[in-house]
């Protein structure tokens, strides 16, 4: 009895040390769900997360690796006619309720354009990112902003409509961060580079470049 009872209380304790919480939690959270449904299904890459809140409105829209989508966030708005009769969607669908309109009298629209957002894209709460928009790798979009036009990498961008205020790094640095995609490499690699020294980890991977050594995913 006394060794059963220290069995089970030995497995308690195991599973709810807490690494085990912590994956427990994970897999079984709407947060882990609605992740690994977006990266199954190709939309978002590797270490990308949304918080459960956000839409992504067209299924062809695509995700980099390492985003950080906050609560609230609109990828993607679908849009309704401004040119038909009504804006309602029954002048493309012809269906609504008791309402057919035949074929004849319908408009072609597509009401979606898939949305393209980069790798290591921070994006803050509740913004919305209009159809059609591409978002370059390492930008950062913040709180409440409406995005409307494209937005470069690495840019900081704010308010309604979002507009770039500064850059995260120098030109040159950039233009490394760009041709040396950090974010493709092993996990080995990537835990080699220095998070607090930008100029060290583009030197690292310069050196790994030149070596001919080769990327993964690349
Ligand atoms: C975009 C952001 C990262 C900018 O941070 P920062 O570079 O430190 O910017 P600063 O605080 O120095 O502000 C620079 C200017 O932009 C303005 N600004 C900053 N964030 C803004 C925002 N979200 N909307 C509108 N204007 C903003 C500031 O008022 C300031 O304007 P000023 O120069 O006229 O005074 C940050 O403000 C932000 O929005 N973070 C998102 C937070 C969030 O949503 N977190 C969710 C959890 S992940």
């Amino acid at each position: 009895m006394n060794a059963l009872f220290i069995r089970i209380a030995a497995t308690l304790l195991y599973f709810y040390s807490s690494e085990k919480r912590k994956k427990f939690r994970r897999r079984h959270s709407s947060f882990g769900q609605l992740n690994r449904k977006l990266l199954r299904a190709g939309i978002i890459g590797e270490h990308t997360y949304l918080v459960p809140g956000c839409t992504v409105a067209d299924s062809r829209s695509r995700i980099g690796k390492f985003c950080s989508i906050a609560k609230n966030v609109s990828i993607g708005t679908t849009m309704h006619p401004l040119q038909a009769l009504t804006t309602h969607p029954v002048s493309y669908t012809g269906e609504a309720d008791d309402l057919r309109i035949p074929p004849e009298n319908r408009i072609e629209f597509q009401n979606k354009t898939p949305v393209h957002i980069g790798n290591d894209v921070w994006i803050g709460l509740n913004v919305v990112i209009m159809d059609g928009i591409t978002i370059g790798d390492g930008a950062v979009i913040g709180s409440g902003a409406v995005v409307t036009r494209d937005i470069p990498p690495y840019a900081v961008a704010v308010g309604i409509p979002a507009r770039v205020i500064r850059y995260r790094f120098d030109p040159e640095t950039i233009e490394r961060l760009l041709k040396t995609r950090w974010w493709d490499r092993t996990p080995e690699v990537i835990a080699r580079l220095p998070q607090g020294d930008v100029a060290a980890s583009l030197r690292i991977l310069e050196e790994i470049d030149a070596a001919g050594q080769p990327r993964r995913n690349a």
